[in-house]
């Protein structure tokens, strides 16, 4: 799609939930790429700030910066429906990952992972989608993993609400279609973010994508169909998972990857 199809279908402003850094940064100046003015959400303020001051002398488009914290949805909610701008693109990227054994886990840590990427990405999808099929046009990109393709130890938790994310997505993009409201989720596998290099102290997992790219390719799926994989390796990867093995098997492989996290 062209830029300024791009942008006369899903602008004229984008809202990225954890816009200021990695993926979501990432993904800010994607859309902004495309024409397409922001507004970004992060927790801490400092960062935030800076990352939009570089994307608008970067793009030249406008960018609002809203310093909140996803897991508190009443305040974003608040603070987002006081603006006085159109927005035409929500990318829910921000995320909580509780690691570790899940006997180890406490229940805050749980209820932030369910606060932060599952009742914020729903809500949020909720409050910007009534305005998107008014106007008959939109785009919502929720991100999901590959680990959400089956249980996944060590990350359970987290790897279950990526999967709420991806079956969200799903239902949402044929049920709203008709509207012209185009739904996709992006089961990534392993992205050189900091969060990720941070957690994974070894090498980068097979398949190891840029931000930049999994950025592209996700907003580029927008219309084509409800899920997105980016990267050959991944595809393939997903495929043997969810298609060929057994559930049981499946969740052993993850194992290997995933059973060592702390
Ligand atoms: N990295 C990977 O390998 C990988 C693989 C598969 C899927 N994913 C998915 O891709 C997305 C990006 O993951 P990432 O860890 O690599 O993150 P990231 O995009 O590098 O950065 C996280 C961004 O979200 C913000 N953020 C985090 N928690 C927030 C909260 N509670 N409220 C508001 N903003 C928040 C951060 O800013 P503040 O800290 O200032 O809030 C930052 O801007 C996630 O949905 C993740 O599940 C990642």
């Amino acid at each position: 799609m062209k830029n300024s199809q791009f942008k006369e279908k899903y602008g004229p402003y984008a809202l990225v939930a954890g816009g200021s850094d990695g993926l979501g940064f990432a993904f800010a100046e994607a859309a902004a790429q495309r024409g397409l003015n922001l507004v970004l959400i992060a927790r801490q303020a400092e960062r935030l700030h800076a990352a939009a001051e570089r994307l608008k002398a970067a793009y030249h488009v406008d960018v609002i910066a809203i310093a909140a914290d996803m897991a508190d949805f009443e305040q974003v909610k608040e603070r987002i429906s006081a603006l006085s701008v159109s927005i035409g693109l929500l990318i829910y990227n921000a995320a909580y990952a509780p690691i570790g054994r899940f006997e180890n886990t406490s229940e805050e840590r749980l209820s932030l992972a369910v606060d932060v990427n599952v009742k914020a990405p729903l809500l949020l999808t909720k409050l910007l989608t009534e305005p998107m099929i008014a106007q008959k046009r939109g785009g919502i990109v929720l991100m999901s993993s590959l680990a959400g393709g089956q249980g996944s130890p060590n990350i359970a938790t987290y790897a279950a609400t990526k999967s709420f994310n991806a079956i969200l997505a799903e239902g949402l993009w044929k049920e709203l279609k008709p509207h012209g409201v185009d739904v996709v989720a992006c089961c990534a596998g392993a992205i050189l973010t900091p969060g990720y290099q941070k957690a994974e102290k070894i090498k980068p997992a097979p398949g190891t994508l840029e931000a930049s790219e999994v950025a592209e390719q996700a907003l580029n799926a927008l219309g084509k169909g409800p899920i997105v994989i980016p990267g050959i390796v991944n595809k393939i990867g997903r495929f043997v998972l969810t298609r060929i093995m057994s559930r049981k098997a499946a969740i052993e492989i993850m194992s290997k990857n995933t059973g060592g996290l702390s």
